[in-house]
């Protein structure tokens, strides 16, 4: 049997940081929205664990995080980690657009299927949370709060759908270096947090460390605000920076008016995904 299975990018519509953890992670608040770029996956049945990368700048090894998950599965559910897998990355990596995230949340429910395992959501979302922060919520998609170090996830009413500019600066950003960067001071608890669900500020503590470290991300987004986006914003630690627009033509029509872009900066214009979409994507299905 073979399934196929896509996975969404995230963008961050806002993030606050509020302080560094005894764990050497930071507390956060943050809004993850799903849009419509993705990377496609198969998982077929095999004697061993393999796995095949089209894009050679990815690690396929056993560092890859979409091994980490079929191996975590497999220990989980007391099983022996068996399937061929075939990865199209389309979603660059180091861009705060969640893809490595998102091909481990994809390889825990396509796996699922392949294994015919039962494990409740909430099992998968507590090995999703062993292998990166994001990866609880690629479990979700749709818009969902984040909490903790983001793997805590709390669905929300999907937003009005909307178009959305990528921006996807050649070189990637390491999340660590930003955090480093921005210096938040030690979190003593729990105090302020963001308004009630869907009221949350338009903000992104990272956006400002980032920028002083790659200057040109400043440029992107004010350059986004200039084409008349009505949010301009890094996602996550960058290095995507995305315009959010009423709907898929305006975006489509600012995104031919932006000058200026660093050399080799990809443009994207992709829709926001709404839960039941992700849902319908991200769930394996049967290769014909
Ligand atoms: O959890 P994940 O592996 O995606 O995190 C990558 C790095 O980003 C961590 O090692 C840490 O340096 C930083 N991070 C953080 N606080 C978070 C999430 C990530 O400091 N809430």
């Amino acid at each position: 049997m073979k399934l196929v299975a896509e996975a969404f990018a995230k963008v961050n519509r806002s993030l606050v940081v509020l302080g560094r953890r005894a764990d050497g992670y930071h507390e956060l608040d943050t809004v993850f929205q799903a849009v419509g770029l993705t990377d496609r996956l198969s998982f077929e049945e095999s004697d061993a664990l393999s796995l095949v990368v089209d894009d050679p700048s990815i690690p396929a090894g056993p560092e890859n995080l979409v091994l980490r998950a079929a191996r975590a599965l497999a220990e989980a559910a007391a099983t022996r980690p068996r399937a061929a897998i075939v990865l199209e990355k389309r979603i660059p990596s180091g861009g705060g657009l969640g893809g490595g995230s998102s091909d481990a949340a994809a390889t825990l429910l396509g796996l699922s299927a392949l294994w015919e395992l039962e494990l409740p959501l909430a099992r998968l979302e507590e090995i999703g949370a062993a292998l990166g922060s994001d990866v609880p919520y690629f479990l979700h998609g749709g818009t969902a709060r984040g909490r903790g170090r983001g793997e805590r996830v709390e669905p929300l009413p999907d937003l009005p759908p909307q178009g959305v500019v990528l921006v996807m600066p050649p070189f990637p950003v390491a999340t660590p270096d930003v955090f480093r960067r921005l210096g938040a001071p030690a979190w003593e608890g729990p105090n302020a947090e963001l308004p009630a669900p869907g009221a949350a500020p338009d903000r992104n503590d990272l956006e400002a460390a980032a920028e002083e470290l790659f200057p040109a991300l400043g440029a992107v987004r004010e350059e986004l605000a200039r084409a008349g986006a009505t949010q301009a914003r890094l996602s996550g630690s960058g290095s995507t920076v995305f315009g959010l627009f009423p709907d898929l033509a305006t975006a489509a029509e600012a995104s031919r008016r932006l000058a200026g872009l660093p050399a080799g900066s990809a443009v994207r214009v992709v829709p926001t995904l709404t839960r039941e979409e992700c849902r319908s994507r991200s769930g394996p299905r049967r290769a014909e």
